[in-house]
């Protein structure tokens, strides 16, 4: 069986599946990270994930490389141009996992607008008999910017509209065949808008796209709400417009050092928190085990990739 580095574990089924056709090398057991590179260098294939990625120094060490196959679609933590100029592919897990991230991106809304979690606690504080929980705002009629209507925005934009919401989309170019208005300023949607979703994608292109002047922009009434990767807003200044009330809310399912993440934001009620927890259900993490192995496999048959990025 062909050599596979792993650089950190993936659900069972996947293990196992990709176990039927690989000699898997753990890297994250291993105590001795250097030896272990060493010991394992003629290894032609390797699996990794969203936040592990793989760098270029870890391609140097495993100089037979030939693909790296990404358990994510976001492939913002693997050194794309080190692949390009090694000839090293890279393969990553697009739309499998749209609807996943989509419906959580509606759970992360309608928590924080109707306050579920907070709802939840009142009632299992046995505060109900005392007097009804306070009024909430709801997301009928209110007007979603989307922030890179993209595979899982578009999944985003239908859900929303099921929600009777208005949508509106900002990307760096007009979608001609979406039937959403098109915003060529992020600033100017962030004011029309009440809820900002932002699901781009991570990198030196879109860090701290969300500033402070988007943030303001949306608003006292505005909430932002972000699935794409934690270093596409502004975190100190989202957290300081949240403090003083010049910013409405925020429903985070990503961070900027996840899974650290600055406390200040635990202690606010206007703010909804998730693990990073887009796509994963146990169905949609098996879909993409079952590409990556797909990848891989393909590879390994001297076959094109199934879903190449590099
Ligand atoms: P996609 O289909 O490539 O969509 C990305 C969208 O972002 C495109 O519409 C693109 O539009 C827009 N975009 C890219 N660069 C931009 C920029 N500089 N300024 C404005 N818009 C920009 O990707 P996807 O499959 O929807 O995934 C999107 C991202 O979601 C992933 O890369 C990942 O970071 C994140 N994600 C998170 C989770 C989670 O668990 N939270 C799960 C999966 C994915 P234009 O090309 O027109 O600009
Ligand atoms: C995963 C993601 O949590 O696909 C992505 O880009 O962020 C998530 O699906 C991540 O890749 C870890 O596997």
């Amino acid at each position: 069986m062909d050599d596979l580095v792993m650089i950190g574990p993936m659900m069972p089924n996947v293990m196992q599946a990709v176990a039927e056709n690989f000699d898997i090398h753990r890297y994250w057991q291993a105590d001795d990270k250097a030896a272990f590179l060493k010991q394992h260098q003629a290894a032609r294939f390797l699996a990794t994930d969203g936040h592990l990625g793989c760098s270029a120094a870890l391609m140097d060490a495993l100089p037979n490389l030939e693909i790296i196959a990404c358990y994510g679609v976001g492939t913002d933590s693997i050194d794309l141009d080190a692949a390009k100029q090694r000839g090293i592919r890279v393969t990553n897990t697009p739309d499998v996992l749209s609807d996943a991230v989509a419906e959580l991106a509606m759970g992360l809304m309608l928590a924080l607008c109707r306050r579920i979690s907070d709802a939840d606690r009142f009632v299992r504080e046995g505060k109900w008999p005392n007097g009804g929980y306070p009024l909430t705002g709801e997301l009928t009629g209110a007007t979603i910017g989307i922030l890179g209507l993209g595979r899982i925005g578009k999944e985003i934009a239908r859900r929303a509209q099921a929600f009777k919401m208005q949508v509106v989309y900002h990307g760096r170019t007009r979608q001609r065949f979406e039937p959403y208005p098109f915003y060529d300023n992020l600033e100017e949607m962030a004011h029309d808008a009440d809820w900002l979703v932002s699901v781009v994608p991570g990198g030196d292109a879109t860090t701290g796209l969300v500033n402070r002047q988007v943030l303001q922009a949306l608003g006292p009434k505005g909430v932002v709400v972000n699935l794409g990767r934690g270093s596409l807003i502004d975190e100190p200044a989202m957290i300081e417009l949240l403090k003083s009330g010049d910013l409405g809310g925020a429903a985070l399912d990503v961070f900027e050092n996840e899974p650290a993440m600055p406390q200040e934001l635990w202690s606010m009620p206007n703010v909804v928190l998730s693990p990073h927890q887009g796509s994963a259900t146990e169905k949609t993490r098996w879909a993409m085990g079952d590409l990556v192995v797909r990848n891989l496999r393909a590879h390994q048959a001297g076959m094109p990739a199934i879903t190449p990025v590099v």
